[in-house]
């Protein structure tokens, strides 16, 4: 039975915003989200998340997740949260202490901790790191046979203890009645005047436990994001673990510092990603496709073999095969079927363009059903608002659509009919039939060596 407690009731005031410190963003997820995910990776089946600053705003971000939550009225210290906690706990088991900050730390490294600290024996295992600068954390103090004897915070830490290069991530693995037992006897007589979580592990070395550590290798992974130069550090490093991901199978990215990877995408070996381009959401991606550059897809499905250049396809999917780009905009609910080519200005809304079909440039295409092999020209404009609502309008099979065409929906155009350009469809188009709507040609002859006489004459 494995539990954490997650603690996110700081202000996390260095962060200068109006939104919670823990619902930042890294990779398109939030902080918060990223620890969740990675302690459910190393085995955790139930968290309680300890809240307090913005509780509600935490609260609601994470209704989807089947989580308990402990409120923290007063940010009494790190222990005084996680007492807030454990009344939600059980009393048996194993229970992981994390940070809702701490978002580049991977699911196998818990495991990692979990693993020693069952092997040990341990009632706690401490996460620690050795940094060339540990300022500001709490430093481990050991004996000289290497026994973990306690933690001392930056700020109550005498010259010796602050020369100490290993430090505490912040992150634990308790027996939990040991932490149960361990909290009751924190107190508060330190230079913050907090409640320390750390201080746990000096009380049940005093109760005759045991107490060990778990030194992390890469110490990247117990960054806390405090601000946003560290936020960005955390972003650019899930970002090229994300990157690294891809390309080990099988994907090529031509340059993975200036692509975004979300980090639920999924791309099927063989796509090249070319620069530029922002994969976020639900994207999922078919082989030997080409992507980018620039290309912006949010949650968009694509299948194999699709190039998207320089195009934004939002909430929407591409067949197979199909060219979309340079400079298209697919908004949400489109559906592009198989070889189908949307070209430069061309801009499609809550519509169906069917299998071959085409609209090569300049054209808006909104709330239609489009037919099979399907020519839409140049300057072609789905007239789907009349101020007030909004018309479909449906297109059959093998229809061609000449330049400058205005369809004002509701209006049909059955299979294989033709529409001259310039012309405005206000009627349904039989099956086959010549549309033409547009004033006839006059030539008015010499009209302009006329115009020109007449004006010289005046002039005189
Ligand atoms: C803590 C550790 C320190 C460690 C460092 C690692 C203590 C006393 N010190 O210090 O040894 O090196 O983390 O980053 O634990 N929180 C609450 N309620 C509170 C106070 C904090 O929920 O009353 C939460 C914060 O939101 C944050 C986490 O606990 O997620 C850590 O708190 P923070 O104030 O950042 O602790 P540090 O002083 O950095
Ligand atoms: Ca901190």
């Amino acid at each position: 039975m494995l539990k954490a407690i997650i603690l996110a009731a700081g202000a996390g005031t260095r962060m200068k915003s109006k939104k919670p410190k823990v619902l930042h963003e890294v990779c398109g997820i939030s902080m918060i989200e990223h620890v969740l995910r990675a302690s459910e990776s190393a085995g955790v089946s139930d968290s309680v998340v300890v809240i307090g600053h913005q509780a509600e705003a935490v609260r609601q971000e994470l209704s989807g997740r089947n989580l308990k939550f402990a409120l923290q009225l007063e940010r009494l210290g790190t222990g005084h949260a996680a007492m807030q906690a454990t009344g939600k706990m059980p009393d048996q088991g194993t229970v992981l202490v994390l940070c809702g900050d701490t978002t580049l730390v991977r699911g196998e490294t818990l495991a990692g901790l979990i693993r020693h600290h069952n092997e040990e024996k341990n009632s706690v295992t401490v996460l620690t790191a050795s940094l060339d600068e540990p300022f500001g954390y709490g430093r481990i103090i050991k004996d000289c046979e290497g026994n973990l004897l306690g933690i001392v915070e930056e700020k109550d830490a005498d010259e010796d203890e602050r020369a100490i290069k290993e430090i505490n991530s912040g992150m634990y693995c308790f027996d939990a009645a040991s932490l149960k037992e361990s909290l009751k006897d924190l107190e508060n007589g330190n230079s913050q005047g907090e409640y320390y979580l750390t201080d746990t592990v000096g009380i049940l070395r005093g109760l005759g436990k045991r107490a060990g550590t778990y030194e992390i290798e890469d110490p990247l992974e117990i960054l806390g994001v405090n601000n946003r130069v560290q936020l960005s550090t955390a972003e650019q490093t899930m970002k090229s673990r994300i990157n690294t991901r891809h390309m080990l199978s099988g994907v090529t990215i031509m340059s993975p510092a200036d692509t975004t990877i979300g980090i639920d995408v999924k791309i099927e070996p063989d796509t090249v990603v070319f620069p530029g381009s922002q994969l976020k959401g639900a994207t999922s991606i078919g082989p030997d496709c080409e992507i980018g550059p620039y290309a912006i897809l949010e949650n968009a499905k694509v299948g194999a073999g699709t190039a998207i250049r320089q195009s934004t396809v939002v909430d929407s999917s591409v067949g197979k095969d199909a060219k979309i780009g340079p400079y298209a905009y697919l908004r949400p609910g489109s559906i592009i079927e198989n070889n189908v080519k949307l070209g430069d200005f061309v801009e499609v809304k809550n519509s169906t363009v069917g299998e071959g079909s085409k609209a090569s440039h300049l054209a808006y295409i909104g709330d239609a059903d489009i037919g099979k092999r399907v020519n839409i020209s140049c300057g072609v404009v789905f007239v789907n608002y009349d101020g007030k609502n909004k018309h479909r309008t449906k297109v059959g099979d093998d229809v061609f659509i000449g330049c400058n065409v205005n369809l004002v929906a509701p209006v049909i155009v059955n299979n294989k009919a033709y529409v001259a350009a310039g012309t405005t469809v206000t009627e349904a188009v039989p099956e086959g039939a010549l549309c033409i709507g547009r004033s006839r040609q006059e030539n008015k002859e010499k009209w302009v060596e006329r115009k020109w006489s007449a004006e010289y004459n005046a002039d005189k």
